[in-house]
């Protein structure tokens, strides 16, 4: 129904990380196709920016909050422990007594945040979703270590979704391995114990030319199935929103779809990797530019730690 998103205020340049680690404009440029990305200020939590985005897209559906009676918030960043990021926002929205929880899928969160509102819509558990994706990812990064603080930023995208007799989300499809945790993990956590967490810190930790191979190949993987469930031929997809990691691996799955660059997203370069916000982020951004049509059909997919992977496929 409409679509929203926040992008905090301060920009952080490559040119600002050459002064904070060894690194160049250059190599980020040519590596991730990343110039720059947006970074929370102090005091201003997920909650924050998902509220934001949340308040954009409620109006962009032409809904009030009132109207709202699901709330599902993809975040591994979320502000508290407990209470989910998205009760503390069912609150600030003046939102009470639906069904409001977070789901933990990192970058693929907002994927699998779809596939549960829409599993919740189609069983008539509810009417009218709010879904966001909504990180602030900074604050798990270890501004000391190159080969990762480079990579990502904060923001929020969201989304409205409601109930119709026209199909607006065709399928959806979720998928986890597991085995690859240490590929990409924060590896200490609540249950390992806070002691750890301040010693050695609740960082990003990333085998990164390993995870790009996995992400090149299960990215093809899965825009085959979609398309396959949905007996539907590459050329009818109008529009690929992928996850915005890295520029070299959104043009691997463009290629697998011999789509051309001209219809695929791509917002990395002034976003950076928004974990779960990416691809709200960058379907609000081609919607509100007036890309995007009413009657498009669009991809959406990702991939994560976990591993995790995921699409949705859409008529807009
Ligand atoms: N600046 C300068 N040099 C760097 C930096 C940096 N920021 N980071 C690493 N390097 C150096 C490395 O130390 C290495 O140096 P060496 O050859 O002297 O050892 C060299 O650059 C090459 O490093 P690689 O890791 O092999 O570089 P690669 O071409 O694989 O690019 C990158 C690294 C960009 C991380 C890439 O592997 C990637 O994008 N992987 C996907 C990871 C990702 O996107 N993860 C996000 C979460 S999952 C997802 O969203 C898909």
């Amino acid at each position: 129904m409409g679509t929203g998103s926040y992008l905090p205020a301060q920009v952080l340049t490559n040119y600002d990380l050459e002064k904070i680690v060894d690194t160049s404009d250059q190599w980020i440029r040519e590596r991730t196709g990343i110039e720059k990305r947006h970074i929370a200020a102090e005091g201003e939590n997920t909650c924050d920016l998902a509220e934001q985005a949340a308040r954009n897209a409620i109006a962009a559906a032409g809904r009030e909050t009132k109207d709202i009676d699901l709330i599902v918030v993809a975040t591994t960043t979320p502000d508290q422990v407990f209470p989910s990021t998205a009760c503390l926002l069912q609150s600030r929205l003046d939102i009470h007594g639906c069904a409001a929880f977070d789901v933990q899928a990192v970058c693929t969160g907002f994927i699998y945040a779809m596939g549960v509102a829409d599993n919740f819509i189609r069983t008539g558990n509810a009417r009218c979703a709010l879904v966001i994706g909504a990180e602030t990812f900074s604050r798990i990064l270890n501004w000391e270590d190159r080969t990762t603080c480079v990579l990502f930023g904060d923001g929020a995208g969201a989304v409205v979704l409601e109930a119709s007799d026209e199909p607006g989300v065709l399928s959806t499809h979720l998928h986890a391995d597991g085995d690859y945790a240490s590929l990409l993990q924060v590896p200490v956590g609540v249950s390992t114990g806070y002691d750890k967490m301040r010693e050695s810190a609740a960082f990003v930790e990333m085998r990164g030319a390993e995870v790009f191979k996995m992400a090149v190949n299960t990215l093809g993987r899965i825009v085959d199935e979609t398309l396959e469930k949905n007996g539907l031929d590459k050329s009818d997809i109008d529009w690929l929103i992928p996850h915005q990691a890295n520029t070299r691996i959104i043009r691997a799955t463009a290629k697998k779809l011999r789509m051309s660059m001209d219809r695929v997203v791509v917002t990395v370069g002034e976003h950076g990797n928004t974990s779960a916000a990416s691809v709200p982020l960058a379907l609000d951004v081609a919607v509100r530019d007036g890309r995007i049509k009413r009657g498009e059909t669009l991809l959406m997919e990702a991939f994560g730690g976990g591993f995790t992977w995921g699409s949705v496929l859409a008529k807009y």
